[in-house]
């Protein structure tokens, strides 16, 4: 070792990279898609909200990035056959998923209806399994992958009022670990962010019901909500080769809400 050789910042370096975030078109999966585009990756940002998407990838094209948006909707396996299909013409390769689109239903369970339930496994659960499936011969045939799955500490530890949500969270959990079992002789890590409470426009709903950000904050050890940037952070982590030896994991980032193993 000679002096000067920890002089040079840590990057992690995503340039050749192509990745889709589902639902990039607000809240994490936006914040997400701007990350990794920062990282130097190539974007494919795929929501169901066509205008949202594009205005994401008009964004990161502003600032230089490559990105494009499709629109997409997850609980449709040919919708998320076409994506894969747009990305690889766009970009050439996918090597990183981050399935980030979901719908909860905040009511008790007694007072949802089975459409109310259907529609958010659907497009949490059902959308989650459609998006990997679509991305996963590409990813097998490069021998790399990085699939982020977003779950939630709802799916750990359970959430009142979001009963199916948690279940289905539940089972994107479990999926993530028995799928990076039969993907990691291919190179391709599947791993899982759990937030708590994170101030998207999605979650607004949910933090007004439950009183406010102020007061659901002195529940979290950190004293704060998330925002949208402290998942993205960990999310560009899992989808870097920082994260090459980690699998079939599952991380909570939830200012110490949850300390569960
Ligand atoms: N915000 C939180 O407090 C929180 C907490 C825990 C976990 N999460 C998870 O983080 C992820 C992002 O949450 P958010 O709060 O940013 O959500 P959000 O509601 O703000 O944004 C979700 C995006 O998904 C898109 N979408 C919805 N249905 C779709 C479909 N069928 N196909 C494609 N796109 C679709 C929407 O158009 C929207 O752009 C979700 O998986 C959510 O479950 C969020």
């Amino acid at each position: 070792m000679t002096d000067g050789e920890f002089t040079m910042a840590v990057n992690i370096d995503l340039v050749g990279k192509s990745a889709i975030v589902t639902g990039g078109g607000r809240g994490i999966g936006r914040e997400t898609a701007l990350l990794l585009a920062q990282a130097g990756a190539c974007l494919t940002i795929a929501d169901l909200d066509e205008t949202s998407a594009k205005s994401v990838a008009d964004e990161i094209q502003s600032k230089g990035g490559r990105a494009i948006a499709f629109k997409t909707d997850v609980t449709s396996a040919e919708s998320t056959q076409a994506m894969a299909r747009a990305a690889l013409d766009a970009h050439g390769r996918i090597d990183i998923l981050v399935n980030n689109a979901a719908v909860w239903t905040t009511k008790l369970f007694k007072d949802m209806t089975p459409q109310d339930y259907e529609r958010d496994i659907r497009v949490t659960l059902f959308g989650t399994l459609n998006s990997s499936r679509a991305v996963l011969d590409a990813m097998t045939a490069q021998k790399y992958g990085r699939i982020v799955n977003l779950i939630s500490d709802a799916g750990r530890i359970g959430e009142p009022y979001l009963s199916v949500y948690s279940a289905a969270k539940g089972g994107v959990a479990a999926f993530t670990k028995a799928f990076a079992k039969e993907v990691g002789r291919f190179n391709i890590t599947v791993n899982g962010v759990a937030p708590g409470i994170c101030n998207t426009p999605g979650a607004q709903g949910f933090i007004e019901g439950a009183g406010g950000a102020e007061k659901l904050a002195k529940a979290y050890p950190l004293r704060r909500l998330a925002e949208p940037i402290d998942i993205a952070n960990v999310i560009l982590f899992l989808a870097s080769d920082m994260s090459a030896y980690m699998t079939g994991q599952i991380f909570s980032a939830s200012g110490g809400y949850t300390t569960i193993g």
